[in-house]
């Protein structure tokens, strides 16, 4: 795997090693098993252009459990601030001497333009509204490690549907794996344009009790998305509403959270709530992602 950009780039055995190495990965993390040095002397730069906590972190830990050197790039104490370009930025960091770059920024699609501009590989950390990959897999893995088979699961992801880079891989790796997927929230926070394959309802009430599994997205409102006051009377995943749900299924969300906003604080603390798993997941996806890469580095 030369780098990151998309799950669009990964066919189905792709995917399933990546989850299989991952659920591999934790257990050698659980039970203190050491794991191949695979970037040793390699350098991971982390260049975040907005805010993280999960996804920073995370690549930051996978890439030491790898042996790898990291380095952060800080752009609000960059040179940026001196007018320097980010085709420029990126290329620095490189002759710097990262080996792989992760790249989280505001721009849709900004990661493929940072793949044509430097020679190294590339991972998403998020773009925009557009892509979240690692999020994805890292779901995927949770879900693979609740449910084993994942076929014939069916996925409701609600709320700000529209401005999600997540429910964006979602998209991409659910189905794949044979989980239909409906998106669920106001008309305001819905696609403008249908995804293949994915169905679109305004009604959370009439579809809960169907679903295996209720994935809650933040309100982007840094993004621009505007709600009703009738948001979370209708979408909140309050102790009532989960109450109508399959006594099996579980509750999702990438975070971070807006507690009592799209989900209330006792259901996201609840026994069926995966959140906290789904972060536990991050380190050892991340690691499977660098791992593949690794190989792939002269
Ligand atoms: N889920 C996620 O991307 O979280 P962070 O923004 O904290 O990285």
């Amino acid at each position: 795997m030369k780098g990151l950009t998309t799950l669009g780039q990964l066919g189905v055995p792709e995917i399933r090693r990546l989850i299989d190495l991952t659920l591999s990965y934790k257990q050698d993390i659980e039970t203190g098993n050491g794991v191949e040095r695979l970037l040793q002397h390699r350098v991971v730069a982390n260049a975040f252009f907005e805010p993280s906590t999960r996804t920073l972190l995370s690549f930051e830990l996978a890439a030491k459990r790898l042996s790898g050197h990291v380095i952060t790039f800080h752009p609000e104490i960059s040179s940026s601030l001196k007018g320097e370009s980010l085709q420029d930025t990126m290329r620095t960091i490189t002759a710097i001497g990262a080996d792989i770059l992760v790249v989280r920024h505001a721009e849709n699609g900004f990661p493929d333009l940072v793949q044509e501009w430097t020679a190294v590989p590339v991972i998403n950390g998020g773009d925009g509204s557009n892509e979240h990959p690692t999020q994805g897999l890292l779901d995927a893995a949770t879900l693979t490690a609740r449910f084993s088979d994942l076929t014939g699961l069916k996925m409701g992801v609600v709320g700000d549907v529209g401005h999600s880079r997540v429910a964006g891989s979602l998209v991409q790796v659910m189905p794949t794996l044979g989980v239909d997927v409906t998106f669920i929230g106001p008309e305001s926070l819905l696609p403008e344009s249908p995804i293949g394959g994915v169905e679109v309802t305004c009604d959370l009430d009439a579809i809960l009790p169907e679903l295996d599994v209720i994935y809650l997205l933040r309100v982007q409102r840094e993004r621009g998305a505007l709600v009703g006051d009738d948001y979370e009377t209708r979408y909140r995943l309050d102790g009532k509403r989960a109450s109508r749900m399959k006594p099996e299924a579980v509750i999702m969300h990438p975070g971070p959270l807006n507690r009592g906003v799209e989900i209330a604080p006792d259901v996201a603390d609840g026994p069926r709530s995966l959140i906290l798993d789904q972060v536990r997941h991050g380190v050892p996806t991340r690691m499977a992602v660098l791992a593949e890469i690794s190989r792939t580095l002269q």
